[in-house]
Parts: C-alpha cells; structure tokens; sequence
C-alpha cells in the first residue's frame, strides 16, 4: 500500500512516499480504507525526534493516528460493526497510509465530511479527557489558553455544551470567528492577568492550557491556584505545581460519541483548515509546526 514514512529524524523532508505492506485486523480491530488521515502537531514532534526520549520509535516509522474511512476487515470479537461501514477514529496502526487498522472508532455521521471525521480523534479525546480531569461543570467560567487551534475550539464547545461559560486567548483576526462560538476571547501574551479580569470580574473557576507557551503563571494567578490549571502541552507544568495529562495515561475514547452527539445537534464543528494529498504530509506538517493553523489540516487518502 502507499504510505509516508521518515527513515531518520529531523525535518519535513524526511518524510517520504513508499510503498509497505498492509496491516490486517487481529482479535478486537478493524481495518478500514483511509480516505483521509488527521494531522496533528504530535506527528511533527515524533518525526523530529524530539519526543524520542519518551516514545522511542523503530525506524523506518509512518506517522498518523487520526483517520476516517470505510470498514474493510473486521477481526474475531468485534461486534456492532460490519464491512462497508463508515467509520473514523485511533489508528493503532500508522495513519499515512492507505489502510489502517483500529480499535477504538465511533461511526461517521453522514452529514460529516471525510475530512471532518478524519480531523477529529486526537483533539475530541484530548478535550474531553482535560475537561473532565478539570472538573469542568455546568455554570463554571472556563478560561482556554489557545482557544483558536484544534484541541482549544473543541474544548470550548464541549464545555460550552456541558453549561460552562468559555473565555479564550486567541490571536486577534481569531476573535469574531470565536465570539460566533460562544467562546469570549481575548489575546494572549504580556498583560493576560488584567485583560481576563476585564472580561470576567467574577474570577475564572479552571483555566485549560492547550497552547503551551510559557503562560502558567498568569493561568495560576487568574484562577487563584495550580489546582485549578491543567495543561496538555506545556513542559514547565511540573516546576509550577500544574497538572499536564497526556493520552499516555490513558484515553478518553468515550469523546468520539460526545463530539457525534454535539455535531449532530448543530453544537459542534471544526473547520478543515487546509486539504493536502497523501505525498504533500511534509508541506502539511511544515504548516501545522508553523504554530497558527485554525481548524485542521487533513491529507486525502484515497
Ligand atoms: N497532551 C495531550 O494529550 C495532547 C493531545 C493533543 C494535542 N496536544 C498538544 O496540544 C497543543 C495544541 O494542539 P492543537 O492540535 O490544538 O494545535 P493547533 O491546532 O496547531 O493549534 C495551534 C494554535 O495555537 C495558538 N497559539 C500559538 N501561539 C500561542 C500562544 N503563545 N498562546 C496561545 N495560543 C497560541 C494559535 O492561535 P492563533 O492562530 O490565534 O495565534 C493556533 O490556533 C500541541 O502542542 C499538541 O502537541 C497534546
């Protein structure tokens, strides 16, 4: 099958075109035919090695774990699932590729394009497992650091959908898109503990770092403690007393079938961003490690 793999550590341009074998469903997998795979800023952070400490990889190595498709194995006990059904979720396998095999996958609502469904696993499960871990309940006021990316406009909606109220940093050509999301934005960098108490006198009850960027210490004085700040990306959480979660500690693959349910009442989406063909992953993870990407940028498979 075609695949994009990188044979060494380091840039885009170690990313390339090959042909492989074809994973198949063990016990408890499906395989699927991607018609498109998810990029996410993990596959950069893999393939550029600086990840390797924690998740050592055999090389040669096809990245990807987001992606959509059509159900075309299914193995022994696996029941509520049939070939031809479309499906999108975690590749267990490598998600470049033109085949997949999964064992956690929700069904692709009809309404939601290929490109949608293939965009969703990785940001749905990472925010509804930060958002259950903050304890994020109807009537709190929510702060998302990095509202405008993939996890951060996910996060909000949901906790927007669970009652929340949601106030988010964003670069400021992001804040009308993010007003229409119910999210009330402001920007982030110098200045971040007043610009928050100017939109919410009332105090902030969590606060969800989704960008990473060295803003704890404003998050912890916003909310009055580390206890109340979580974040998924940031490296310093531990010097700062902070909690950071990682899939690692276990998933939160319950998320496939919130992010369905809200999408299928109209209370969720997340816009593709950009479309790329399987062979252009290094231009698309050049754009995703650019740090600004607003929606998703997704490789069409097939
Ligand atoms: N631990 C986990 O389980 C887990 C799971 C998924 C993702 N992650 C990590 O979470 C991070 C976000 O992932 P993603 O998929 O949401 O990325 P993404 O879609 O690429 O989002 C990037 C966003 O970051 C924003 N941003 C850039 N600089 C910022 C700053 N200084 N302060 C606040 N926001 C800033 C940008 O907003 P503007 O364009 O408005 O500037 C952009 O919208 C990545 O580091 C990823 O690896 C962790």
């Amino acid at each position: 099958m075609r695949a994009v793999q990188f044979a060494e550590y380091g840039g885009p341009e170690v990313l390339q075109p090959v042909e492989v074998p074809e994973p198949h469903a063990g016990p408890g997998q499906i395989r699927v035919a991607v018609r498109a795979a998810g990029v996410n800023p993990m596959d950069w952070k893999v393939r550029s090695g600086a990840m390797r400490r924690m998740m050592p990889l055999t090389l040669p190595a096809i990245p990807g774990i987001d992606v959509a498709g059509v159900v075309d194995e299914v193995g022994a006990g696996v029941t509520g699932v049939g070939v031809g059904d479309e499906v999108f979720g975690f590749a267990t396998s490598d998600g470049y590729a033109e085949y997949a095999v999964l064992e956690h996958f929700a069904a692709k609502p009809p309404k939601m394009s290929w490109e949608e469904a293939a965009g969703l696993p990785v940001v749905a499960e990472a925010a509804v497992r930060s958002l259950d871990l903050l304890g994020v309940r109807e009537g709190d006021i929510v702060l998302v650091n990095g509202v405008s990316g993939g996890v951060g406009q996910t996060a909000a909606q949901i906790a927007h959908a669970r009652g929340a109220t949601v106030l988010g940093t964003a670069g400021p050509a992001n804040h009308d898109y993010l007003r229409a999301l119910g999210v009330t934005p402001t920007s982030y960098g110098p200045g971040l503990v007043d610009r928050v108490r100017d939109i919410s006198p009332d105090g902030v009850d969590e606060a969800l770092d989704v960008a990473g960027k060295g803003a704890l210490p404003d998050l912890i004085e916003i909310t009055g403690t580390p206890d109340k700040v979580l974040t998924i990306a940031d490296p310093d959480a531990q010097q700062h007393g902070v909690r950071m979660t990682s899939g690692a500690q276990g998933r939160s693959y319950q998320a496939l079938d919130e992010a369905v349910r809200l999408f299928e009442r109209g209370e969720f989406k997340l816009p593709v961003a950009q479309t790329f063909n399987l062979d252009q992953a290094a231009e698309a993870q050049e754009i995703s490690q650019s740090g600004h990407v607003h929606g998703k940028l997704v490789l069409r498979v097939a």
